[in-house]
């Protein structure tokens, strides 16, 4: 399924470099395929281009724009099998979950198409006071510039979309480094978007070094800088001089299940279940805390202890299989420490099994104490953990006992309390009557405190690229 080595995309173009990068199989850690690598040089080259493509992509009309996303979705359609597959191959992402994930591309590539033609301005009442009388003010919203987007390995189609496809639609060129582990989906994107009439310039997709990367975190051209993934977000934040940031950085979400949860409790810990364990945990809305009312506690832990038992751990190609493995194996050593940090400091272990290389069996523990790495931080594994609570407002202020604020999700019967959540959660998003895991991608989506700045669905990232623009009219 895979070709034997990808080139990298600068201004639009090809370019086989003579270095390169070994991409593995996550699952059977043998090399998969080879991509180019670019060097500090065509980095820099890259960030040239896409400044001074600013002008032609703001000129490229929106229908234009509307058009190449529309050819993007098509194109997409029809390589759906080779980009799930390469998902799985790359990322070890299940293959189901695979699929889904170019489900989710396509999403927002068709949501950023019919954004193209809708990006709005308004008019401004000036005459607020006799000084205003026969002015009129309107204001139309202008692309940014250009920007440079650094992804992460746990999405590598929908994440990489996420920053691409509203730059397309609000007209700003860009620079993407997709992840080292998982850079092929992107590559991918970047052939269909080399099929299109694009201005020169407008994109250019190139793994790189940490060190060639800085350019476009601190390089003056570039006007914004969109980066998913680690706590790192915050140095390249400090770095990135007068450009707008935008941080995606993850958490420790949690999920509340009320005394009256709202549905069957055989729903909730099939929801449970998807939103802890589905890619291996490795989500940064992956439920990682679960606080369950006294009255249903038992009764859940029981259910959820039964169905975290039955998940299938194996090969990602394997329809059947829920849990693959984790991205290498060293973030597999990490998770298993801390499930043994917390089990000395008095957990109890309810599902869970012997790591294997890099496979983490899907783990349950209970009352975790609050201090331990598996409470405090972002697991992003396939790891959950358990505790009761008699008071609703107990419950919420120990979901806030965090230094993260992605998304919350509450099983909730009553109005009352999920009002009440969602006033009083400090989060991006509080999902009422689901997991946090849930998302569509038109949703904003971000995160408080240390889980970043700023929104990303489509219609809010095209809000953060571009700027408004005043006009005022006398007579
Ligand atoms: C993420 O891990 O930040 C993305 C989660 C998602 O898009 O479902």
């Amino acid at each position: 399924m895979l070709a034997k080595k990808y080139p990298y995309y600068l201004a639009n173009q090809p370019v086989q470099a003579n270095t390169d990068l070994e991409v593995r199989d996550k699952y059977t850690g043998r090399i998969a395929t080879r991509v180019a690598l670019a060097d500090a040089t065509a980095v820099r080259k890259a960030i040239v281009a896409a400044h001074k493509a600013r002008a032609a992509m703001a000129a490229f009309p929106p229908d234009a724009r509307r058009d190449v996303l529309e050819h993007c979705v098509r194109r997409f359609g029809e390589r759906a099998e080779e980009l799930a597959q390469a998902l799985c191959i790359e990322a070890g992402k299940p293959i189901r979950d695979s699929r889904g994930e170019v489900t989710r591309l396509i999403d927002t590539f068709r949501i950023a198409a019919g954004e193209a033609t809708r990006i709005g301005g308004e008019l401004i009442e000036l005459q607020v006071s006799p000084r205003a009388r026969g002015y009129r003010g309107m204001v139309k919203r202008v692309p940014i510039g250009a920007c440079s987007f650094i992804t992460p390995f746990n999405f590598p189609l929908n994440l990489v979309a996420h920053k691409v496809a509203p730059a397309i639609a609000a007209g700003c060129p860009f620079v993407l480094k997709p992840a080292d582990k998982t850079p092929v989906g992107a590559l991918i994107i970047a052939e269909i978007l080399a099929e299109t009439d694009l201005p020169r310039g407008a994109f250019s997709v190139m793994v790189c070094s940490t060190d060639d990367a800085a350019q476009l975190v601190q390089d003056e051209r570039i006007a914004l800088l969109s980066f998913t993934g680690g706590m790192v977000g915050w140095d390249l934040r400090a770095q990135a001089g007068r450009k707008k940031v935008t941080l995606e950085l993850g958490g420790n979400a949690a999920c509340i299940v009320d005394a009256d949860p709202g549905a069957t409790l055989d729903h909730v810990v099939e929801r449970l279940v998807f939103g802890a364990y589905y890619q291996s945990g490795q989500s940064c809305i992956s439920v990682q805390r679960i606080y369950a009312h006294r009255d249903v506690y038992e009764r859940l832990r029981r259910k959820l202890k039964a169905a975290v038992g039955k998940l299938r751990m194996g090969d990602p190609r394997d329809e059947k299989t829920f849990i693959g493995p984790m991205v290498n194996e060293e973030s597999a050593q990490r998770v298993e420490q801390w499930i043994a940090q917390a089990r000395k400091a008095g957990a109890k272990l309810r599902a869970g099994g012997e790591r294997q290389g890099s496979m983490v069996p899907a783990t349950l523990l209970e009352d975790v104490p609050h201090h331990c790495d598996l409470y405090r931080k972002e697991v992003f594994g396939p790891v959950a953990v358990l505790e009761a609570f008699d008071d609703f407002d107990d419950a919420l202020a120990r979901v806030n006992d965090s230094d993260f604020g992605m998304q919350a999700g509450v099983f909730i019967g009553t109005l009352a309390h999920a009002l009440r959540a969602w006033d009083v959660l400090e989060v991006g998003g509080v999902i009422v009557g689901d997991v946090p895991s849930f998302r569509v991608d038109n949703m904003p989506y971000g995160g408080v405190k240390n889980s970043g700045v700023g929104r990303e669905g489509v219609r809010m990232a095209i809000e953060d690229m571009t700027e408004p623009r005043l006009l005022v009219i006398r007579g």
